[in-house]
């Protein structure tokens, strides 16, 4: 009854502590593309090619539901694959959706027409890809009216944090965080709109004041998996070993994982 969890690298892994911890008793395959890290600077068709070929892989491991711990495969790929690709006995859910209804205060499936919410000047922080697929402001406008969204393209982060850079990655972390405030100066919420950022949030949350309210996915994303599963058991598959896979050298990436993850993973090649 495994269930798959993939990134393009390690930030997927902060959403899958919060799902294991969610459901203690359900095996998870994670796989990270790190052989193809980041997504974040490639095209949406190279983007949709390499999730398809991830998810595929992790199908194999006897996993029928696959989260995409990953927003620009969310953002660039999802909506084609599920349109185009998915098989009927199989489902691929991502991570964006979650965090806007928590911004919008909406409950699961609430499909009333938009409103006027708390939360007025948002800065979201993502991936180039993320950022051009303007996939979270078209969620946003579905359900809120008024809500002024910033985007900042962090390039460079997740590079850094891929090659276990942390200084690094918290220089680029404050500078793409004043560049943002240049354009808004008072944001109330702040989106950590890619699965590495959390890594950082630290460094985010000092930059951007304590004032300001972070979202990030992992929890959101724990609770929306276990209401899913509990509505659509039969999407449970037959795996029954947790695992974690990688396209990159498995020694490299374990190792960056134990640097920024604090815990021992043992990554096996793919
Ligand atoms: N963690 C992915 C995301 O949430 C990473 C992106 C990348 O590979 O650039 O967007």
């Amino acid at each position: 009854m495994a269930v798959g969890i993939f990134d393009s690298g390690l930030g997927g892994l902060t959403v899958l502590d919060a799902v294991a911890k969610r459901l203690p008793e359900v095996p998870f395959v994670y796989f990270a593309d790190s052989a193809n890290a980041p997504y974040g600077v490639r095209t949406p068709d190279d983007i949709y090619r390499l999730t398809c070929a991830a998810v595929e892989r992790i199908w194999a491991e006897g996993c029928d539901l696959v989260i995409l711990a990953c927003n620009t495969a969310s953002a660039a790929a999802l909506k084609r694959m599920q349109e185009t690709w998915v098989p009927a006995d199989k489902r691929v859910l991502g991570v964006f959706v979650p965090l806007i209804e928590a911004l919008t205060e909406r409950n699961w499936g609430d499909n009333s027409p938009p409103r006027e919410v708390a939360v007025k000047h948002v800065a979201l922080f993502a991936t180039p890809a993320t950022v051009a697929s303007r996939a979270f402001q078209r969620e946003l406008a579905f359900r809120a009216i008024g809500v002024d969204v910033e985007a900042q393209p962090c390039g460079g982060v997740v590079d850094a944090i891929e090659q276990g850079d942390e200084i690094l990655a918290e220089a680029l972390v404050r500078s793409h965080v004043e560049a943002l405030k240049r354009r808004m100066p008072h944001p109330e919420a702040a989106i950590l709109g890619c699965t590495h950022y959390p890594l950082m949030q630290n460094t985010f949350q000092a930059a951007l004041g304590q004032q300001v309210q972070l979202y990030s996915q992992a929890a959101l994303v724990a609770e929306s998996l276990a209401d899913y599963l509990d509505r659509r058991p039969e999407f449970l598959g037959t795996g029954t070993v947790s695992k974690f896979l990688t396209t990159g050298d498995p020694a490299y990436v374990s190792d960056k994982a134990v640097q920024f993850l604090r815990r021992q993973i043992r990554f096996e090649a793919a």
